[in-house]
């Protein structure tokens, strides 16, 4: 990316959020509000504050007009808005693939549709992760691991490995929804094989950059809040 050229990001608002139902057969999970604006203003101010100015939504088929009445192409926030559809919910790291002519040869960001962060600390973290090599992730401590992607550390704090939910967590680090890739993102996506539960994970492209010393890990502070908001508690708390 050279230095004048607008950061990209993706923003995922797929899925079909049967965590969340009845609520999400008529509507999608991000338009849900929190307090007084729809769920996807927050990721989508995230990105913004992180300096991030040209996003591509991925969303579904039927939610994709909400989206745009909703957002339009940005212009009212001096952004780029694009939209893109995945056709199921196929996993986070399909993503990349949906998103390969928008991203060119460049980084990207991605942030999950309903992932709320607080705090200042965020942004200078987010733009700093433009300028590092590799990939960054953003871990954080949660009392409930087994429902996200978990990373375990060695004694000297070095990540030792990741699982996406994993039953016995390693560790209390929950991986927060908001990463940024170099371009090899795209390849390793290729690659890269369904799961068990039909998906692309985003853990297995983080286990490809950790094995390559090319993972940076933040652990946010104390400073910083972070929800996810895909289950009846966790949108209530948010
Ligand atoms: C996804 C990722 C998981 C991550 C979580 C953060 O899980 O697969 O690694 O920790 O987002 O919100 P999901 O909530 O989509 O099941």
């Amino acid at each position: 990316m050279t230095i004048n050229e607008i950061k990209k990001g993706i923003l995922l608002a797929g899925g079909n959020g049967s965590r969340l139902n009845p609520i999400t057969l008529g509507t999608s999970k991000q338009l849900l509000p929190i307090y007084n604006k729809p769920t996807i203003y927050y990721p989508l101010t995230t990105l913004m504050l992180g300096g991030i100015q040209n996003v591509l939504i991925i969303t579904t088929k039927k939610d994709k007009e909400n989206y745009i009445n909703l957002l339009g192409n940005g212009s009212k926030w001096g952004m780029k808005i694009h939209y893109a559809i995945q056709e199921k919910p196929n996993g986070i790291a399909e993503a990349f693939l949906i998103a390969e002519d928008f991203i060119e040869k460049d980084k990207v960001s991605l942030i999950l549709g309903d992932n709320l962060f607080f705090g200042q600390e965020l942004s200078n973290l987010l733009i700093k992760s433009f300028s590092t090599n590799g990939a960054s992730i953003f871990a954080y401590p949660v009392n409930d691991p087994s429902r996200y992607g978990v990373i375990e550390f060695d004694k000297n704090f070095k990540a030792k490995s990741i699982v996406e939910k994993p039953k016995n967590p390693k560790s209390k680090y929950a991986i927060t929804g908001l990463y940024t890739f170099d371009n090899k993102v795209i390849d390793y996506c290729k690659n890269l094989k369904p799961s068990k539960r039909g998906e692309l994970e985003i853990t297995e492209i983080q286990k490809i950059y950790l094995k390559n010393k090319e993972l940076n890990i933040k652990v946010l502070g104390r400073a910083t809040g972070w929800f996810d908001t895909g289950t009846f508690d966790s949108l209530h708390e948010a």
